[in-house]
């Protein structure tokens, strides 16, 4: 699956699925662009990607900032000549909380990262994909956004959101050359849940049938798929990459 010839933008690429996403599609010979909010951690996937054979280059974005988000894709287009694909992987969780003890100020900061900060990101990429002759977004969404999860009601209900928004960006851009796609991981080791301790891990990694938790890269190319022309006739979907914890009862 080559993406030579391919600009793709990927939100969230500075840790976790967002680096392996945009190391992945480096390899395979895609101009990446990262946008992310940590600057040095996105310069440090710049080089290793740089110092591997790839290219690539970051901008800082806060996706849930409108100009940010347009910024990234004219970053794209003055330093690479175009863009043909969105890989929108920013995203946070919040502190575990019952849905009646949570803090307002973790609902609205989620659901600007998580949910506004998808639309905003699709709206920049969309507006020029239109103008452009098409692309492909694949949009991160979880399994917590299709099912209920306990202690995450505010980013499940923002997950559940860019699911909706995933099948109605497809179907509204279908026949304008645009696929939307979106990606629910299970339970994947990546900084944030690599930093919890050891019996908080074993009991999440007892939880998905497959026996493990997932790895990033696992991720990167369920993502890779979904943006290649082998997924030329999906869209509106949301894959399941999750080691089978959709079948769980
Ligand atoms: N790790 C999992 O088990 C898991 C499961 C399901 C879904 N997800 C989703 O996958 C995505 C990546 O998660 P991860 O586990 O790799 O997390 P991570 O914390 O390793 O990476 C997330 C990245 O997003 C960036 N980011 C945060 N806020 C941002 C903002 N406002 N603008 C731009 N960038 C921002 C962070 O700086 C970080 O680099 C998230 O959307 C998350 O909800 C993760």
């Amino acid at each position: 699956m080559s993406f030579a010839d391919k600009v793709v933008v990927v939100t969230g690429g500075a840790s976790g699925i967002g680096e392996a996403t945009a190391k992945l599609l480096a390899e395979r010979g895609a101009k990446v662009v990262i946008g992310d909010v940590v600057e040095a951690a996105g310069e440090r996937v710049v080089a290793e990607i740089s110092a591997a054979g790839g290219t690539a280059s970051f901008l800082r974005t806060d996706v849930a900032q409108a100009a940010d988000t347009v910024a990234l894709v004219d970053h794209a287009v003055a330093t690479y000549g175009g863009l043909h694909l969105a890989a929108n992987i920013a995203g946070i969780g919040h502190p575990p909380a019952r849905m009646h003890e949570l803090d307002e100020a973790w609902w609205d900061r989620i659901h600007d990262i998580d949910l506004k900060g998808m639309w905003l990101s699709m709206r920049a990429e969309i507006a020029y994909f239109l103008a452009h002759g098409g692309g492909a977004i694949v949009n991160m969404a979880s399994g917590a956004g299709q099912r209920a999860t306990l202690g995450q009601p505010a980013y499940a209900a923002a997950k559940a959101g860019v699911i909706s928004l995933t099948g109605q960006a497809a179907l509204e851009y279908a026949r304008d050359n645009i696929r939307v796609n979106a990606v629910a991981p299970g339970l994947i080791e990546t900084p944030a849940v690599a930093a919890l301790d050891e019996q908080t891990r074993a009991m999440y990694a007892a939880q998905m049938p497959i026996g493990r938790m997932g790895q990033p890269r696992e991720i990167a190319t369920t993502v890779a798929w979904l943006l290649s022309d082998d997924a030329s006739f999906v869209t509106g979907i949301t894959h399941n990459t999750d080691g089978g914890f959709t079948q769980k009862s």
